[in-house]
């Protein structure tokens, strides 16, 4: 069975991004080299007076330095605390939870779908891919936000050779859609060799998603969130309806789940 640990790590480093997006990388975290795309930490914010933990996608992993890198943006209480922190302070980790992507076949294309903060394990996955001998001319990235202020660590994407095609609502970057155009475009053109979606957004994107890949009959994995107050499968309190009746714990059985399985009802 995953072992899951709780530890002290502390603030190593820190990139702060346009918008209130940053990113914070802690250390050290003993189980960082059994980490995959999809997982999430469960962070504790002594001294903030918040009583639950924050969950966060891992962004990257550096298995050498025993240390996990997340992507925020600032949003409310818990998140406004995290991006305060000063290099050296702690905070207490739960990890790895979840459970994460699985890898496509080395002959299928990949479709990656991020809308607005649903971009870390989309971009964790994608660079994972690659490690793993993936072609980039395979990928298709599609990321969506607001605006062009949404569109963050575009050079990293572009950078990895993958087909970026970044959307905006009010079309200051890239074409003025959201991501289910460009992802429908796709699907119909044929071109792409026995796709797989990947896909993490807010829950209006992840529905559309679900309903296209149903549409056109092609499998996916979605990374869900949800109100998360234990993290480890007892209180319950982070489960969303199933189509088959009965529920999914988002942090057990989630956040990674195949489309076609939630109720959306
Ligand atoms: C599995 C999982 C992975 C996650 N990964 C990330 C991640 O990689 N990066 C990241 O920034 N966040 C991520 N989140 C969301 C994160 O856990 C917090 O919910 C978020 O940072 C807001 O917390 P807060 O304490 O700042 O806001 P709160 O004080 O809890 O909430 C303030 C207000 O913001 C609203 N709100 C809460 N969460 C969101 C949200 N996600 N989007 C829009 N409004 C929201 C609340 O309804 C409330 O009105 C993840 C959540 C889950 C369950
Ligand atoms: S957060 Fe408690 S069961 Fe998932």
């Amino acid at each position: 069975m995953k072992r899951v640990v709780c530890q002290d790590s502390y603030l190593i480093s820190r990139r702060d991004l346009k918008n209130g997006y940053l990113t914070l990388t802690f250390g050290p975290f003993s189980r960082s080299s059994s980490i995959k795309p999809g997982h999430f930490v469960h962070i504790d914010l002594p001294g903030s007076n918040l009583y639950f933990r924050r969950a966060f996608s891992v962004y990257s992993v550096n298995v050498k330095e025993k240390s996990i890198e997340i992507f925020l943006k600032v949003i409310g209480r818990g998140s406004r605390y995290l991006a305060q922190l000063k290099k050296g302070d702690r905070v207490n980790m739960l990890g790895p939870v979840g459970t994460p992507f699985k890898l496509p076949r080395k002959n299928q294309s990949a479709l990656m779908v991020a809308g607005g903060v649903g971009l870390p394990p989309i971009l964790f996955m994608t660079r994972w891919m690659i490690k793993r001998g993936r072609k980039p001319e395979n990928i298709v990235f599609v990321y969506g936000g607001r605006s062009a202020e949404d569109i963050i660590e575009r050079s990293i994407i572009k950078r990895l050779g993958v087909r970026f095609l970044p959307v905006t609502e009010d079309g200051s970057y890239g074409e003025k859609e959201l991501v289910t155009a460009p992802l429908a475009r796709s699907l119909s053109s044929g071109l792409l060799k026995d796709p797989v979606i990947y896909a993490c957004g807010p829950e209006s994107m992840l529905r559309a998603v679900d309903h296209l890949a149903t549409e056109f009959e092609t499998p996916g994995q979605l990374a869900f969130e949800a109100p998360m107050p234990c993290g480890f499968g007892i209180c319950l309190g982070c489960v969303i309806p199933l189509r088959s009746g009965g529920f999914a714990r988002v942090c057990r059985e989630g956040p990674i789940l195949p489309v076609g399985r939630v109720s959306w009802a």
